[in-house]
C-alpha cells in the first residue's frame, strides 16, 4: 500500500518539486502526493505544479502571515479529513502549524534552512551570515507544537564564505535541501526511523 501525503507551500515550491521528482524517478516508490496546498493564491509554486499536471490548490488559512485563523484551521482540517493523508510535508510553508492539524496525521515534517537549533524563525540565512558562522545547512525535522523544534531526521552542511550574500548562501543551502528532504522521506516511508525521546535513530 502506498503512503499518502499532502505538501503545504507558501511560495516558490522548489522543495515540493524535488519531492515530486524523487517520486517520478522511482526513489520514493511507495509514496503518493495527493495534493499540493498553498496558503497564498499567488504562490509561484502553485502555478508551476498545476502546469505540470499536479493536483495543486490554494486553501485559505487566514489573513495574518504567520498564523492560521480559526476558519483557516477548519479549511485545512476538512481537507485532511477528506484526503486522509498519512503525512503532511511542509515545504516553505510560512505559518505556524496548530496542534489540531499536527494531530490529524501520523507525522508532519518540515525543512528549515539552518542547522537547528541555531537560527530558528525567519530570514535565517541572514541571521547566520550576521552571526558569522563558518558552516550552515539545512534540517529536516518532525514538527511539534514549538516552532522549528521537533526531532531532527537529517541535516546537511554547507560552508559559509567571507563574501557570501544572503542570496548566494540561500542557493547553496537550497541545493542541499533538495537532496535532504527526499532522503528524510525515504527513511520515513521505509520504516527506518525510530524516535527515542527527541532522538531520531536510523534503523538498519
Ligand atoms: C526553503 O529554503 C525552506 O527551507 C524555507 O523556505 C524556502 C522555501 O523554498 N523554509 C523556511 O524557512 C521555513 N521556516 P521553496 O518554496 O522553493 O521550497
Amino acid at each position: 500500500m502506498k503512503k499518502k501525503a499532502v505538501i503545504f507551500i507558501s511560495d516558490r515550491g522548489s522543495n515540493s518539486i524535488a519531492i515530486l521528482n524523487a517520486i517520478k524517478d522511482g526513489y520514493l516508490k511507495n509514496l503518493e502526493i495527493s495534493m499540493i496546498i498553498a496558503d497564498n493564491r499567488n504562490a509561484s509554486g502553485l502555478k508551476k505544479a498545476k502546469k505540470a499536471g499536479f493536483n495543486a490548490n490554494f486553501v485559505y488559512a487566514g489573513t495574518k502571515k504567520s498564523k492560521f485563523s480559526e476558519r483557516g484551521v477548519e479549511n485545512y482540517l476538512n481537507l485532511i479529513h477528506k484526503i486522509k493523508p498519512d503525512y503532511i510535508f511542509l515545504a516553505g510553508f510560512m505559518r505556524i502549524i496548530p496542534e489540531r492539524i499536527i494531530q490529524s496525521v501520523k507525522y508532519v515534517l518540515n525543512i528549515h534552512p539552518s542547522l537547528l537549533p541555531s537560527f530558528k524563525g525567519l530570514n535565517v540565512q541572514k541571521q547566520a551570515l550576521d552571526y558569522g558562522v563558518k558552516i550552515s545547512g539545512c534540517t529536516v525535522h518532525f514538527v511539534d507544537t514549538n516552532v522549528d523544534n521537533g526531532p531532527i531526521i537529517i541535516q546537511r552542511v554547507v560552508p559559509v564564505f567571507d563574501n557570501d550574500t544572503v542570496e548566494i548562501l540561500s542557493q547553496r543551502i537550497l541545493k542541499e535541501e533538495h537532496k535532504a528532504y527526499p532522503e528524510a522521506i525515504w527513511l520515513l516511508i521505509n520504516n527506518k526511523i525510530g524516535i527515542r525521546d527527541r532522538i531520531v535513530e536510523i534503523v538498519e
